[in-house]
């Protein structure tokens, strides 16, 4: 019977995968199920779903709303890394995974259980995240993942849960999707031909039908925006306030071939618009505050940064090294940016700060500048010294001089 075997607790989000798992780990298991919901700003039902949870089967349900910790200890560091994988994706589902681990561990604890479950596939990134980080927290902790284990399909999964009288959404029927403050991702159906363009129902944010161009400036204060539009705004207030302003105007959506962990390359189809105007906005007021030396490093430490938080390794020390080197850069990155947007379009069109390393004086083509040009002539000399020798070396090893040469004599 059900029970007979303890407690555990599943990571819950409504979904297929964990409603379907709800009834597997009841049935198979013989576990206690408890179930915990935590609110990155997916902007769902949460009664709705408490409610389904029980109707499954769950014995106990619990709702965590994480918005501030998510957008404080996760959002802020990846927008002061512009984290961004492969030079793409914004990691919303990446970045909340490890906070979803870690309430469900401590939940566990709380509660008595031996197990903790989740309702990850064995083919993609989000089984690593939970993995690791639920035995980073507790290797006590049995884990059970009957998706992976079971080696389920969706369309198994929608058999199952309609013989087993469980809900099933009809936009689950369609794709699947993750959705939080930072972004949603748009999975399967259709858009796994990486050929086929995604139809605008599949998005929920971003609008088509908008020409109007519109401005949007953002406020930084050591790397983390602090007001929009001249309003100072709490982050999550903040971050909602851009994604549906930036929306509005088509702007965010992301449409990529992902290499995952696994080895999978996939088309993933994300719709961010908050987190690719924010980090534009970043991206664009770094370069006018940092030297040409730390935003060279950094490159490839936002690159290393994105890399670990994608492959589900937060809570490898490295990454808090190299958060410690990038808190270091952002003291100076404070100051307004200017966006533009319209039609899907992004671009800034201005920025200020008083940490500003651009002095007009000095770059100007106007009379006046304070750059003494004669300066200039000697340092191309020495600056290109070293290529100008190799050239000359490499001609003469292939003898082009002396052909030069008896060319010349006659
Ligand atoms: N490819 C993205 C990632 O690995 C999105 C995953 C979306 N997850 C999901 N369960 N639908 O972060």
């Amino acid at each position: 019977m059900a029970g007979s075997n303890g407690k555990v607790v599943l990571a819950y989000s409504g979904g297929l995968d964990t409603s379907v798992c709800i009834r597997y780990l009841q049935t198979l298991h013989k576990l206690d199920v408890i179930t915990v919901t935590v609110d990155c700003g997916q902007d769902d039902d949460f009664k709705e779903i408490e409610k389904k949870a029980k109707e499954i089967g769950a014995i106990k349900h619990v709702y965590v709303d994480a918005r501030e910790e998510f957008a404080r200890d996760y959002v802020v560091p990846s927008i002061k890394a512009n984290g961004l994988y492969q030079g793409k994706y914004p990691l919303a589902t990446a970045l909340a995974r490890p906070l979803i681990a870690a309430k469900a561990v401590r939940i566990a604890e709380k509660e008595g259980a031996a197990a903790i479950a989740h309702g990850c596939t064995g083919k993609g990134n989000d089984q690593i995240r939970f993995d690791v980080t639920m035995r980073a927290l507790n290797p006590d902790l049995k884990i059970i993942a009957p998706v992976r284990d079971m080696n389920l399909t969706r369309d198994v999964e929608i058999k199952f849960a309609r013989e087993q009288n469980i809900p099933v959404s009809a936009e689950a029927k369609k794709y699947s999707i993750d959705l939080n403050l930072w972004g949603r991702a748009i999975e399967g159906g259709n858009i796994e031909d990486a050929d086929f363009e995604p139809p605008e129902e599949a998005f929920q944010f971003v609008n088509f039908s908008n020409d109007k161009a519109e401005y949007l400036e953002l406020e930084f204060q050591g790397g983390v925006p602090i007001s929009a539009d001249a309003k100072q705004m709490p982050l999550v207030d903040l971050i909602q306030y851009v994604n549906d302003k930036a929306g509005s105007h088509g702007v965010g959506i992301v449409d990529h071939i992902e290499d995952r962990v696994v080895g999978i390359k996939s088309r993933e189809v994300y719709e961010a618009p908050a987190a690719i105007a924010i980090i534009e906005a970043h991206k664009d007021l770094e370069k006018m505050v940092l030297t040409k030396h730390e935003l060279a490093f950094k490159r490839m430490v936002d690159d290393q940064w994105s890399w670990l938080v994608y492959a589900g390794l937060w809570q490898d020390p490295l990454r808090a090294d190299l958060d410690r080197f990038i808190d270091a850069t952002q003291v100076r990155v404070s100051g307004k940016v200017r966006l533009k947007m319209q039609k899907g379009s992004l671009r800034v069109v201005g920025r200020e700060s008083k940490y500003s390393l651009y002095k007009n004086d000095l770059a100007t083509y106007a009379a006046g500048s304070s750059f003494d040009q004669s300066l200039a002539k000697g340092f191309v000399e020495l600056w290109g010294l070293q290529s100008i020798i190799a050239n000359s070396v490499a001609s003469a090893a292939a003898g082009i001089t002396d052909k030069n040469k008896k060319g010349g004599k006659k």
